[in-house]
């Protein structure tokens, strides 16, 4: 497939288009609270937060930002009721299957991490299919943290990073910064420039733990369902506003 031509589509004329997040990352909260909200059942606000992230992709898509990575299910989130748990995981895979053509189109590139293995089969299936049938697209690359949790991805590369120590092809002196990163799930993305969180909440909830160590961080009131273009706009004239020093002065 040729790729698409670089295009900005639309970028508001007070974002400059040169410092431009690389990699924007969204805990996406506040589902529930905005279906209770209107009188409605959880899964209402889960439905409607589906069509926030793909405004948000599309969004992303449209102004040239490379990458996306969203916070779909923690590896908390099995703690909720049942009923909950299988409807987002029945959600995930009409979603996907659904908004897949589309991605194509838009020559997304669709990622999962997080510890895959533990999803139903029907999902896993369908997340690998749209990540090999995505796999050479140059667009947007679309992440989706799915069964995700920062401590468990520390803990998976320590375990793999140890293997090699015990088996002799590593030494001890040699695992840095780099090497580490590298057998994270996120091994080919740039850390996150700017993280956002909606619905208010001050807290990281276990997401990108290592990788958020520099990230610039937006928190928005709004419940995700209703977070739209307006909202990322403001997310990103914040951000294109603050002074990020990286421990320099
Ligand atoms: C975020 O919305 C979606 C997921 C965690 C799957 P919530 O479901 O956490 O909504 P609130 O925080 O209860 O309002
Ligand atoms: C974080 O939201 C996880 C996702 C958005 C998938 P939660 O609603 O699970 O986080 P807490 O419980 O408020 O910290
Ligand atoms: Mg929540």
């Amino acid at each position: 497939m040729t790729p698409k031509p670089t295009i900005f589509k639309e970028l508001p004329a007070d974002i400059d288009q040169n410092r431009l997040p690389k990699h924007v990352a969204v805990i996406m909260d506040g589902n529930g609270r905005w279906a209770k909200h209107r009188g409605l059942p959880r899964m209402m606000g889960h439905r409607r937060g589906v069509d926030a992230l793909k405004d948000l992709l599309r969004c992303c898509s449209d102004w040239g930002i490379p990458a996306l990575t969203a916070y779909a299910f923690s590896t908390e989130n099995w703690g909720r009721p049942l009923e909950e748990v299988n409807f987002l995981m029945m959600l995930f895979e009409r979603v996907l299957r659904r908004e897949l053509e589309e991605m194509i189109q838009e020559n997304v590139k669709i990622r999962f991490v997080g510890d895959l293995m533990a999803l139903p089969a029907s999902l896993q299936a369908e997340i690998e299919r749209s990540m090999a049938v995505t796999a050479n697209n140059q667009g947007t690359c679309f992440t989706v943290a799915t069964n995700y949790g920062g401590r468990q991805e520390i803990l998976q590369a320590c375990q793999a990073i140890a293997l090699q120590v015990q088996q002799g092809l590593l030494e001890p002196d040699a695992i840095d910064e780099t090497l580490f990163a590298k057998h994270l799930y996120t091994a080919n993305l740039t850390d996150p420039d700017l993280l956002i969180r909606t619905s208010g909440e001050m807290r990281i909830s276990n997401f990108l733990l290592w990788q958020l160590a520099y990230a610039e961080f937006y928190i928005t009131e709004t419940l995700w369902p209703d977070f739209n273009r307006a909202e990322f706009h403001r997310a990103l004239s914040a951000y294109q506003k603050r002074d990020r020093r990286f421990g320099k002065v």
